[in-house]
Formats: structure tokens, sequence, C-alpha cells
């Protein structure tokens, strides 16, 4: 397996001794090309600099706890590869959220936008003696959403998000999606009002980094459109 070596520029930051972020490089010698940059930045932490701060647990791209911004995209740092990304690899924080320390932010306002949509199944009636039945076609309606993994990846990525944190973000709409479209919900005009808002889906300005960002491949723009189509007429059945 081919070994490289690679230059890597971190924006650090500590507020307990910094007043602004700054840029720090790395030397990492004899690193497999097939290497994930969490491995680089792995070896930085435990053999050069262990005061560099990260968050990560996976490593397999299902945690989704370290999106960040490597060689100005967003990205998750596990399945982003050295040999995609080499020489010079630079990495900072998400954008749009409070940095606490280096590359970890505050995610508290994203997972409150999250909890605003009311992720979870709503149905009053009383449970079935056997599990709630669905076609294969109702099911399908929402698929692609059930594959977001709450990285944060698309909401920092958004222009909208950026000008003003009040919007509640393409990850948001991408959960509340998954519950608005699933036939055996009964929450369904409980939350499109909460997104009928100019800091719901209205404030959706149809950038497309939100797609470009999110490392699940999820449509996430076609779903901001069935949920903005869906407050248009009043309907989810088209
Ligand atoms: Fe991450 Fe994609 Fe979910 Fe956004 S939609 S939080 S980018 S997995
Ligand atoms: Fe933002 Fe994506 Fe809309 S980047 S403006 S949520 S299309
Ligand atoms: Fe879990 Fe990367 S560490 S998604």
């Amino acid at each position: 397996m081919a070994k490289v070596n690679v230059t890597v520029k971190i924006l650090r930051f500590n507020p307990d001794v910094d007043e602004q972020p700054h840029w720090q490089t790395y030397e990492v010698k004899d690193i497999e090309e097939t290497a994930q940059v969490l491995d680089v930045l792995h070896r930085i932490k435990w053999y050069q600099d262990g005061t560099l701060t990260l968050r990560s647990s996976c490593a397999h791209g299902v945690c989704g706890s370290d999106a960040m911004v490597i060689n100005g995209h967003n990205r998750l740092a596990c399945k982003t590869l050295v040999r995609d990304v080499m020489p010079t690899i630079t990495v900072e924080p998400i954008r749009g959220l409070p940095v606490i320390k280096d590359l970890v932010v505050d995610m508290e306002p994203f997972f409150s936008h999250y909890k605003a949509v009311e992720p979870w199944f709503i149905n009053p009636d009383p449970p079935p003696t056997r599990e709630r039945l669905q076609s294969p076609e109702d099911r399908a309606r929402f698929d692609d959403t059930t594959k977001c993994i709450l990285c944060a990846a698309c909401t920092t990525s958004c222009p909208s998000f950026w000008a003003n944190g009040q919007y509640v973000g393409p990850a948001a709409i991408v959960q509340a999606h998954r519950w608005i479209f699933d036939s055996r919900d009964k929450g369904t005009a409980e939350r499109l009002q909460i997104l009928n808002d100019r800091f719901g889906v209205w404030a959706c300005r149809t950038a497309f980094n939100c797609v470009e960002a999110c490392p699940r491949e999820i449509d996430i723009t076609k779903a901001i459109g069935e949920v903005k189509k869906a407050l248009t007429f009043g309907t989810v059945d088209f």
C-alpha cells in the first residue's frame, strides 16, 4: 500500500488563551494514501500534539460526529481519504455554530432546531395488536430521508443558516420530511405548521450547498421542495 507525506493545516482555537482562531501546520509522514483524514488527525493528536481537540466515534460514516470543513468542503473526516485531498489538507470546524475548541462546535443550536420539528412518531390511535402495516410504495416516499445521520454538514454549509441561525436548516427539514410523508404518522399538519414560517422552510433559497455537503447523498432539495409543495397545496397526496 502506497505511503505518502502530507501537510495538514488546522484552524485552531482555544477559548482559554486565544482571542482569534489561528492556523497551525503539522507534517505527517508515511501514512497510507487510503487512510482517512480522521486517521491523520488522530496521528497528530496521539503522537504530535495532544492539545488538538476533535470529535469522532464510529469512524465509519454512521454516527455523524466528525463533520468538518476539509479543503473548503463540508465532509466527514472518516469518509474522506488522504489520497483524495493530499498533499496539503486544510481542516476547519463546521461554520455557523459556536466553536468550543478547535474542531469541536456547540451542536446545541442544531439539535434544538431538530427537536423543534417533533422528529418522533405521532399517532394517538390505540396501538394495533400487531405492527402498523405500510405498503412498499408508501414506505418508499420517505426512504431517502431515513438515511440522515444528523451530522450537520448540510445546515452548516447553508448560506441562509449562516445569515440567520434562527433558520431551522436543511437537516431539520429532512428529519421532518421523514415523518410528514410517513403514512402511519398523524402529526403531518402539526409539523407543516411549524415549518410554515419565515425561519422554517421558506428561508431556503435553493442554494444547493446542502446537497453537495451531505455524506449520505440525500436529495435534500427534493425533500425541501416536497415540504414546500405540501404547504402550498395543503396535502401530501401528490
Ligand atoms: Fe448530515 Fe445529510 Fe443528515 Fe444533513 S441531511 S444532517 S448532511 S446526513
Ligand atoms: Fe440552504 Fe440547501 Fe436551501 S444550502 S438555502 S437549505 S437548498
Ligand atoms: Fe462517526 Fe465519522 S466518526 S461518522
